[in-house]
């Protein structure tokens, strides 16, 4: 089996291809707004310290059973834990939750793509707020047009995922992640370009250390949780492409810095803007769909068509970070079915496509027709976004560092993060990483979980 699988090509294509899953929906919406909200320089020095002292460990456990499994996110629980139910059933929790993640996912992914349609076609041009939020209330209520764009945005990712891990994901992600920063970066200078922009600088680096609270810690760390895409099986898929001698710490750093950057960068991009045209920033699609097109719309009414390509620039942004984090969750779905249930990458990128793509509908209806079908009290998008990263996330992120600190034999553990003893800066790192794999974040990761039961 091991002949048959591919790999990625070397380090660049590596940390690509993990960026390309960290980087998403998360770094734009989420994370520009938390920072402002939870106390600017402040917020963000918290979310470093959480990153790399106990998100990078998760990230880590979950590449250390990829790769010395070399299988995907159901068999290598079942190749390193064989006489185990429990491990196994975690193995089809890795699977389930991107199935459950990307339905929805794609739904936004196609909101994404019909904007970047609205901004080539010039659409946010000479309207006004309340124009601006009846065209989103019209769009996601209107069934057919979002489930088009739903359905276009998942064919795009799976046809690139049917291409393969060398052509299709390797290739796309090491296009697309030079060309997001590129992107962000060239809306990031005119952002700060624009009056009043400082007013959003401030908002962002200001430290006000008043607004950290114990919560705070919490936010933070699952903030990197979600954006490092942990506890979904995506890192342990991905490192079992990865070789033999290839250097994981250095990888696993790579991307967590990479996410970091992109994040930062989305915040230096947005918020000055926000400012500039005297809005209350806020988090969630709302940023998205309603507030960035409402100040394309305020520049454009001196400068229309730099603010359209710069509208165009943007939304292409979204789509793009979109489309690397669906395909990542989509091959889960694809490598386990061609390694445990034999079938071509053809047929199971359909059958993933099918069943993502129809769950995906019932999230899109859920914002018009389907608005009084409630879960727990939830519209169906809202309940599998909130129970996927609430519950199935974070248990999925908890058993795989049970997993490698308490279940992995710690000999194997040390020879996969030092490649058998031959790095030795790894060799001499390795005590605390394991101790931050054992210990720390569990305790952690149990403390979000409790923190988002009582919260
Ligand atoms: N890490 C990506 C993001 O921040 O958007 C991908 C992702 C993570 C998608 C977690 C969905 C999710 F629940």
């Amino acid at each position: 089996m091991d002949k048959e699988r591919e790999s990625f090509a070397g380090r660049f294509s590596v940390i690509m291809a993990f960026a390309g899953s960290a980087i998403g929906l998360g770094n734009i919406w989420r994370f520009p707004y938390m920072v402002g909200q939870y106390g600017g320089a402040a917020f963000v020095l918290i979310y470093i310290i959480a990153s790399l002292f106990l998100s990078l460990p998760i990230f880590l456990s979950e590449s250390v059973i990829g790769r010395s499994a070399r299988s995907n996110a159901f068999g290598a629980m079942s190749v390193l834990a064989p006489k185990s139910r429990v491990w196994k059933s975690f193995g089809y929790l890795f699977i389930l939750t991107p199935m459950i993640v990307v339905s929805y996912y794609s739904v936004i992914g196609g909101w994404s793509l019909d904007y970047l349609c609205k901004a080539c076609t010039l659409g946010f041009v000479r309207t006004d707020a309340a124009n601006i939020n009846e065209i989103f209330g019209n769009f996601i209520s209107t069934p057919w047009k979002p489930l088009l764009f739903h359905v276009l945005f998942l064919s795009i990712s799976i046809l690139i995922v049917f291409l393969g891990v060398k052509t299709g994901i390797e290739k796309f992600s090491k296009i697309s992640i030079p060309l997001l920063f590129a992107m962000i970066v060239v809306i990031t200078v005119y952002s700060l370009s624009l009056p009043g922009a400082r007013e959003g600088v401030e908002y962002l680096v200001k430290p006000d250390f008043s607004k950290v609270t114990p919560a705070t810690f919490s936010y933070a760390l699952g903030q990197s949780f979600y954006s490092l895409s942990l506890g979904m099986g995506i890192i342990i898929t991905y490192s079992s492409y990865v070789s033999k001698k290839e250097n994981i710490l250095v990888t696993g750093f790579g991307t967590a810095v990479s996410d970091l950057l992109f994040a930062i960068l989305a915040s230096f991009a947005i918020m000055p803007a926000v400012f500039s045209v005297g809005i209350e920033p806020n988090a969630g699609p709302g940023l998205i769909f309603r507030t960035l097109p409402f100040i394309f719309s305020k520049m454009g009414e001196s400068l229309p068509y730099i603010s359209s390509l710069v509208a165009v620039i943007f939304f292409l942004t979204v789509l793009v970070a979109a489309l690397t984090s669906s395909i990542s969750l989509l091959e889960v779905g694809v490598a386990y079915l061609i390694e445990e249930k034999h079938l071509s990458r053809k047929t199971a990128c359909l059958v993933v496509y099918l069943s993502t793509g129809v769950l995906g509908m019932l999230s899109s209806l859920s914002f018009g027709p389907l608005s009084g079908v409630r879960i727990l009290g939830k519209p169906v998008f809202d309940f599998l976004d909130a129970f996927s990263s609430n519950i199935l996330m974070t248990a999925g992120a908890l058993a795989a560092v049970i997993f490698v600190g308490w279940k992995m034999n710690k000999k194997v553990v040390r020879d996969e993060l030092t490649n058998g003893g031959s790095l030795k800066m790894n060799s001499g790192l390795f005590g605390v990483v394991y101790f931050l794999i054992k210990y720390a974040a569990p305790l952690a990761v149990i403390a979000i979980l409790i923190s988002d039961f009582i919260g």
